[in-house]
């Protein structure tokens, strides 16, 4: 019998993993309230409001494709450090920003940092956490963004109070300051030292990370074997030579691009504008109501992680995209009306906060999941990487391009067409998902690669 018991040392690293999604967090949400004092201060275009927001997203998806190289030739350790100096220095720079320009570079360094933070620390947590954990704390990291997001909603609102857009930034740097000293108490990677042939090294670590040596000499064997596997064929050189492979590469690209075109980021980046559209006057009023937008965010996370076991993945995608497309659509049609009574104002509010309860509740944390378990191990770390790049992409075109739709189509328009592809992606998942839960991962791999279609690889 394997003692199992969680030894101090993995809650250290899990906490601090936990940081790095409270960072992720943090740089989605400051966004939303800084973007009006940065708009008064400027006098900016509404392009130019779409190059600030979307240049975060463009250097997170430039470090979500340079993540791979970096965390597997400088280890998972360095990497981390690294995103937390770019975090730090891409707040500094916002802080002492002098024109519009200088934000934009400033935003790019917090980009680059959330980009190689997002792919490195569940990775991070995935390779020291004790498998029994191992679920438990990847929907712990996903929880984690959505406080990081409703602590920046939370901070918006106290900087507000000064007018201070650029202290909304400054707070960054103190996660990133824990983040640093964090990651220099915690042990490097023992799947990473391994696969850099410093073995002894890793079995060094394995002790501090594991209760008891049966535990570290079982993990140590399994270690060198899925070493092995890996040498055999990944990445690049797998995805040109089976098709199989190709086709989970391009779901897991799929399924992030629908997570983003649901349009949710549009009330991470612009909730206090939506709501002075739907008459509620006032910088603090609008950001008031974006902080209850990020606390509805946070719990009905909690939804899926109660019911992503039990109900499956594809019912709660289904109830999620359809909550989604409910609230969009009501918003639409009181944007079309004019929200002139309080009445019609509350009911766009209850619209916008249903919608981000069908987001959070299911394609939130579910596209994630979902996009790990998909692909087969020899390719996991490439597959993985290229979704997270899919995110970053696509999450830049609704920053960088919504405002401009919003001008040029108007709120009802713009706001019909998100209900409408949300409809769609019901569709999408119908045909193309596959139901993930209670199966194992060799599993859905075996129905992959035997050519099964791509809803059917979990049956
Ligand atoms: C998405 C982010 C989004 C966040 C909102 C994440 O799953 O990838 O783009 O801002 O959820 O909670």
């Amino acid at each position: 019998m394997r003692n199992t018991d969680i030894v101090p040392m993995v809650w250290l690293s899990c906490a601090l993993a936990a940081i790095a999604g409270l960072l992720f967090g943090m740089d989605i949400g400051v966004i939303s309230g800084a973007l009006p004092f940065i708009t008064d201060e400027f006098d900016i275009s509404t392009a130019m409001e779409g190059w600030i927001v979307g240049s975060m997203m463009f250097g997170a998806a430039i470090g979500a494709c340079g993540a791979g190289w970096v965390s597997k030739s400088l280890g998972r350790k360095k990497a981390l450090l690294l995103a937390a100096l770019l975090f730090f220095a891409g707040a500094l720079i916002a802080v002492l920003a002098w024109n519009p320009s200088v934000l934009i570079i400033a935003r790019i360094f917090l980009g680059l940092a959330v980009g190689v933070a997002s792919f490195t620390a569940p990775l991070y947590l995935s390779e020291v956490a004790p498998e029994r954990i191992r679920g438990t704390t990847i929907s712990f990291y996903q929880l984690m963004v959505t406080v990081g997001i409703l602590a920046a909603f939370v901070s918006n609102l106290a900087f507000s109070y000064i007018e201070s857009w650029r202290w909304m930034f400054g707070v960054l740097m103190i996660p990133a300051g824990m983040l640093f000293v964090g990651v220099m108490m915690v042990p490097n990677s023992p799947r990473w030292l391994a696969s850099q042939d410093r073995f002894g090294e890793a079995r060094e670590v394995l002790t501090k990370l594991r209760s008891s040596k049966v535990e570290v000499d079982y993990e140590m064997k399994e270690i060198e074997q899925s070493i092995e596997e890996e040498d055999k064929n990944q990445g690049w050189a797998l995805f040109f030579s089976n098709p199989n492979f190709r086709r989970s590469v391009m779901l897991g690209i799929g399924l992030q691009i629908v997570q983003q075109f649901t349009g949710m980021n549009v009330m991470m980046y612009f909730a206090p504008r939506i709501f002075e559209m739907s008459g509620f006057q006032g910088t603090e009023a609008q950001l008031w109501s974006t902080v209850v937008v990020g606390l509805v965010n946070v719990l009905a996370t909690f939804i899926a992680i109660g019911f992503v076991d039990r109900l499956g993945r594809k019912p709660i995608l289904y109830i999620g995209f359809t909550v989604m497309a409910a609230g969009m659509a009501v918003l639409s049609g009181i944007l079309a009306i004019g929200p002139t009574t309080t009445f019609l104002q509350y009911t766009a509010m209850t619209a916008l906060l249903v919608f981000v309860t069908g987001f959070a509740m299911s394609a939130g944390p579910l596209i994630w999941t979902l996009c790990a378990e998909i692909q087969p191990l020899r390719g996991r770390d490439f597959g993985i990487g290229c979704s997270t790049v899919a995110n970053w992409v696509a999450n830049m075109m609704i920053g960088t391009f919504f405002l401009t739709m919003l001008d040029a189509l108007g709120g009802p328009v713009t706001f019909a067409l998100l209900a409408i592809v949300n409809l769609a992606f019901i569709v999408f998942t119908l045909l193309l998902v596959p139901e993930t839960k209670g199966i194992s991962l060799e599993r859905i791999e075996r129905n992959l690669m035997r050519g099964k279609k791509l809803r059917d690889i979990g049956n």
